[in-house]
């Protein structure tokens, strides 16, 4: 497993062999198995893998939480090594933003609702780092996780609206064994916070069941997600969606699908979870 920081070399690394198909996986690193469901798919799908990790600091809002954004390069380079990943992409903060950098990639209406709201500039971090992270691999294939469900509709849009050749590729939540979602700020949850954070995938699938016995009227389905967050202790509420697939708009009954989805505090801990209903 090569593991290039310089644009120069992952150029190389890239272009060395036209004719094979490369899989892109971006992360800010401290992988987990999240992450590996989409090398693996990424591997079963490419001839060749290539994962960058870089914690991309123009998409934090607080630099208190970009500080305390775990990370162990060492570990994550083990996981991917064990993966059987080609290459490996860490680029440095100079190198992404070099003295001079002045240009950024926004997306306009669906970066306003839900964690564009919460956390204004985001997504414009985001989706500039990730047109970078395109523009200079390339790659045949890019993979993202469904938790990030916003993410990927403004990934999406982007390659859309600039004509990016790829194709991107959206792998489904991973949970653990009693739901959670899968994501690099569990690290940060005490043991009994991690009991609490179950009310998020709880709710959500409460909402899904309610929907599933016949109960369309998203007020009443929010009510009830509402309900039961708000019961368990050191939790709060940023939003709870239910909304348009594609839009993001808030519908008020459910006729052709929706993204059920919220970001809940836990413990100062602020932790997100989606479900589909088709
Ligand atoms: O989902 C993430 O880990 C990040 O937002 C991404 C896509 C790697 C861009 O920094």
């Amino acid at each position: 497993m090569n593991v290039f920081g310089k644009i120069v070399d992952i150029r190389k690394a890239r272009w060395a062999n036209r004719q094979e198909s490369w899989g892109l996986v971006p992360t800010m690193g401290f992988l987990h198995e999240g992450h590996l469901s989409l090398v693996r798919r990424a591997k079963a799908e490419n001839d060749r893998v290539a994962v960058s990790i870089f914690v991309n600091p123009t998409q934090f809002n607080e630099s208190s939480d970009l500080d305390a954004y775990p990370r162990d390069l060492q570990r994550d380079l083990a996981m991917l090594k064990a993966e059987g990943v080609d290459l490996v992409w860490t680029p440095t903060i100079e190198d992404a933003y070099p003295t001079g950098y002045q240009t950024n990639v926004t997306v306009t209406d669906i970066t306003t609702k839900l964690e564009g709201a919460s956390r204004p500039g985001h997504f414009q971090g985001v989706t500039t780092v990730v047109a970078k992270l395109f523009n200079v691999f390339q790659p045949d294939r890019a993979y993202f996780g469904q938790k990030d469900a916003q993410q990927v509709a403004v990934i999406q849009q982007m390659v859309r609206d600039l004509n990016f050749n790829l194709n991107i590729v959206v792998c489904p939540i991973e949970r653990d064994e009693h739901g959670l979602a899968l994501s690099s700020r569990n690290s940060r949850l005490s043991e009994d916070g991690r009991k609490r954070a179950l009310c998020l995938s709880q709710a959500l699938r409460s909402a899904v069941a309610a929907y599933n016995d016949g109960e369309k009227n998203c007020t009443t389905l929010k009510l009830m997600m509402t309900a039961h967050i708000n019961n368990v202790a050191g939790s709060k509420i940023d939003y709870i969606s239910i909304a348009d697939r594609m839009s993001l708009d808030e519908i008020e009954i459910i006729e052709n699908g929706a993204l059920l989805s919220m970001a809940v505090f836990i413990d100062d801990i602020r932790l997100i979870d989606n479900m589909i209903i088709e």
